[in-house]
């Protein structure tokens, strides 16, 4: 992937509130397109390794892309809304909005983004929500800006869709745009800033934008959660879940992607975005059963491992399980929402001695998590002694282990490949006992 500065386009001057993944990556790709661009982080820490060019997010070329954009002028950071916000023509809001103990969304940053933005921001200005919000936060953020004066200011949403691990790519080259506002004009002025990317653009108004990004997420959740119900069925029955999701995914209509069956889906996004679409259901009276279910299936794959260990060891107590992989998916380092720290969790609670590792997780980080006892810088060290492994997520370096020098250190023989991603003959082969997740096995 290589960027090209847009000499062709409109030149803008743009703020972006929140220097996290998501306004990070944006800034980049803004910077890179050949606009303005200054990035306002109030995390003096993240600030003062932004101001000499180190990067706290696992992106892949985004540190190059970033000092590129630095060295050339075009890219800025500050913790000050004071010399971020009176010139610009844009500000682009991406500061984090997490949900609460009661899967209530904590809109407390946005609103100080916003509070901050509104004393500086000059007339004819326009905030463009990227953030994931709930269904009708613009108009919250409408209010908070308050009496305006005689400034006239727009709002937009405009969602991102990044995956993390490759957000630069997928912001550098997008799907597709979605736009709302309450303008048609101030939505096509905002896609505007993106137009050298070939994509779509969608324009809508505000709540639908807003509904665009959360159904989104929630459509991609209950694939999995489809999937997973569906493999629960092949167990039963006999059948191979990969090639029932593979035969499916050949029609257009269906597609392969998020039907891969396993211990369900993580991360700081799918899952909070279903409990904040789940709360804006339940505020307005909606009943949404698929989007329970989602959920509900979810939490039961995370039980399932567990299941089948106590099936294959009896009471887990004082049983030794490794778990392979502690990151919600490869390519990342983000344990949030991570299935594999739930099901340490679980283990640890039915008493046994859990032994982790993860190629991106240093052990001081693995060991502050609750349940693992031992971090290992590998996987031969973690099954070491095991009784049983569990692969939790499925990075490459799992891929071609040795699996009889693996057999030969273990105590016991069952491997649960929670990710449907090892090559059940080469585990068997090695006389160890191989059990997948509706895998036939
Ligand atoms: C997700 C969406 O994919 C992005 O489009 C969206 O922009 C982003 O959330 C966000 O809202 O910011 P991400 O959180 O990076 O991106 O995670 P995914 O790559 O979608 O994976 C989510 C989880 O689903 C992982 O735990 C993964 O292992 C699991 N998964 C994925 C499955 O269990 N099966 C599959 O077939 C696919």
């Amino acid at each position: 992937m290589s960027g090209i500065v847009n000499k062709s386009a409109d030149i803008r001057k743009i703020a972006v509130v929140g220097a996290g993944y998501v306004g990070l990556v944006s800034s980049v790709c803004l910077s890179e397109l050949g606009h303005e661009v200054i990035c306002l982080d109030i995390d003096r820490e993240r600030l003062t390794k932004l101001l000499s060019g180190e990067v706290d997010i696992a992106e892949p070329g985004i540190a190059e892309w970033m000092t590129r954009n630095a060295e050339a002028g075009r890219l800025s950071f500050t913790d000050d809304y004071r010399k971020a916000i009176p010139d610009v023509d844009f500000v682009l809001i991406c500061v984090d909005t997490p949900v609460d103990a009661f899967a209530e969304p904590d809109l407390r940053n946005l609103r100080a983004a916003v509070y901050g933005v509104a004393d500086y921001i000059s007339d004819g200005a326009c905030i463009v929500l990227r953030s994931t919000v709930p269904p009708g936060t613009s108009q919250l953020v409408s209010g908070w800006l308050g009496n305006s004066g005689n400034r006239s200011i727009s709002i937009a949403v405009q969602p991102e869709f990044f995956q993390e691990g490759r957000a630069l790519e997928d912001c550098w080259n997008p799907i597709r745009i979605v736009v709302g506002s309450e303008k048609e004009e101030t939505a096509l002025l905002v896609a505007n800033l993106w137009k050298t990317r070939e994509a779509p653009v969608v324009v809508t108004d505000l709540a639908t934008a807003e509904m665009i990004k959360q159904a989104s997420n929630a459509f991609l959740a209950t694939k999995i959660s489809f999937i997973n119900d569906i493999a629960g069925i092949c167990d039963a029955v006999g059948a191979d879940i990969d090639k029932v999701a593979e035969g499916m995914g050949h029609d257009p209509r269906i597609g392969f992607s998020y039907l891969k069956a396993g211990i369900g889906f993580g991360g700081s996004c799918l899952p909070k975005d279903l409990r904040a679409l789940l709360h804006t259901a339940a505020s307005k009276g909606v009943a949404v059963q698929q989007l329970e279910a989602t959920i509900a299936v979810n939490e039961r794959q995370r039980e399932i491992v567990l299941r089948i260990l106590s099936e294959h060891l009896g009471n887990l107590t004082r049983s030794s399980i490794a778990i392979l992989g502690l990151a919600f998916k490869p390519g990342t380092s983000d344990l949030r929402d991570s299935p594999a720290i739930a099901l340490a969790e679980s283990l640890a609670l039915a008493g046994a001695t859990v032994s982790a590792t993860d190629p991106a997780i240093s052990s001081e980080i693995a060991l502050r998590v609750s349940g693992i006892l031992k971090f290992s810088p590998d996987a031969y060290s973690a099954a070491n002694g095991a009784d049983g492994i569990v692969l939790a997520t499925d990075w490459e370096e799992f891929k071609n282990l040795d699996w009889q020098r693996i057999a030969d250190s273990m105590a016991g023989k069952i491997v649960v490949d929670g990710r449907n991603y090892l090559e059940a003959s080469r585990i068997e082969t090695a006389g160890l006992k191989y059990i997948g997740i509706g895998r036939n096995s």
